[in-house]
């Protein structure tokens, strides 16, 4: 007997609902509206409040989820959270998701870094769970408080990234949303790209150097711009390629929404028009893990994704990951 098949049963997000424009970051750095929207395609980003955190975000956002599939928490026996900016390093985000929500003690709970390509990353894991036949339902949550990390001095990554979280509900395929396949790869050999100084174990402790790293991100936009191309290209290929489809098959691409002219470019290589790719990154900016979820949960609701759409995810991030999945809705 062959793996059950696993499906998305439900989608949610959660966006914070201040805004923060590029004209509001042109107050704070020497930036403006204009060089922000051509480099990337943004024009502004939500901010979460002082009291919210990744957990409540990922916990709201899961609730919409579960709604959507029709399930209780007490159905949930796996929850994932792809983060870089958890709660705190210890505990796990999901266990204080879990905490929110009223999940199970019986549910299996942990959190995720593959940074901006987490969601897949999650998504693949909890896939696999599932398919062993030994957990029911999950939640695979990305969520990010990126605005807890962002260097707001920095004009070249603060205009960049915003915070917000988005979830999915996976269980038994019924029919329809079904996962066809994801691929997940990683090249170690650039994790000095992109990183997040401070709060690690290879820093100094800060109670000996209060002077140390600070816990903010660090960025070499320009390499990052060219790797992450080639990057997606190659995650988009090889999914296709593995399950004999033709890129103009996919009626919707929901890419990691970090640069609008990064979308661009792979619209170009891989022969697909641009608007085939669901953008919502000029309201929400780079959400890191939460990007491709808050993402896919709009184009559901509006109507951009229909019953019996192949859509394709595709992401790259920090380490660098990078990864594809396919869904037939
Ligand atoms: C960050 C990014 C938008 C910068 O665009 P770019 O065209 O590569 O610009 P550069 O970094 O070469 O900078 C060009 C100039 O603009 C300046 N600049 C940088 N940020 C600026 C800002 N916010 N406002 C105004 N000027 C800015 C630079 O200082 C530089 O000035 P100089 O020529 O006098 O030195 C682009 O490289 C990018 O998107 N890279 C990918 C990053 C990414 O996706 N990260 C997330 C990964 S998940």
């Amino acid at each position: 007997m062959g793996s059950p098949a696993i499906a998305i049963l439900g989608t949610g997000a959660y966006a914070p609902a201040k805004i923060l424009t590029n004209e509001d970051l042109a107050k704070q750095v020497d930036t403006s509206d204009e060089w922000i929207f051509t480099r990337t395609g943004i024009r502004e980003r939500r901010i979460a409040g002082a009291d919210e955190t990744t957990s409540s975000m990922a916990a709201a956002a899961a609730r919409v989820a579960m709604a959507d599939a029709g399930i209780t928490a007490a159905d949930i026996d796996l929850i994932i959270v792809a983060t870089v900016t958890p709660d705190l390093p210890m505990p796990s985000t999901a266990c204080f998701v879990q905490n929110h929500l009223g999940v199970p003690v019986s549910a299996a709970c942990f959190d995720l870094n593959a940074a901006c390509s987490g969601f897949i990353y999650a998504l693949d894991t909890a896939w696999a769970m599932l398919g062993s036949g030994r957990y029911r339902h999950a939640l695979v949550i990305g969520a990010e408080k990126l605005s807890s990390v962002v260097d707001w001095t920095d004009r070249t990554t603060c205009v960049l990234f915003g915070d917000g979280a988005g979830a999915v509900v996976l269980g038994p395929a019924k029919g329809t949303a079904q996962i066809l396949g994801a691929r997940l790869y990683a090249e170690g050999t650039h994790t000095n790209l992109l990183c997040i100084g401070g709060g690690g174990s290879n820093v100094p402790n800060p109670s000996a150097n209060p002077e140390g790293p600070q816990r903010h991100i660090t960025m070499k936009g320009r390499e990052i711009f060219k790797i992450a191309v080639r990057e997606m290209e190659e995650a988009a290929r090889d999914i296709l390629k593995q399950h004999g489809l033709e890129a103009d098959r996919i009626a919707c691409v929901i890419p990691h929404q970090a640069n609008l002219r990064i979308i661009d470019a792979i619209s170009q290589y891989l022969n697909l028009p641009a608007d085939r790719f669901f953008v919502n990154l000029d309201r929400y900016g780079n959400t890191s893990a939460a990007s491709i979820p808050l993402a896919l949960d709009e184009a559901r609701r509006s109507g951009r994704i229909k019953a019996g759409d192949t859509t394709l995810l595709v992401a790259f991030g920090a380490g660098l990951t990078y990864g594809s999945a396919l869904v037939r809705w």
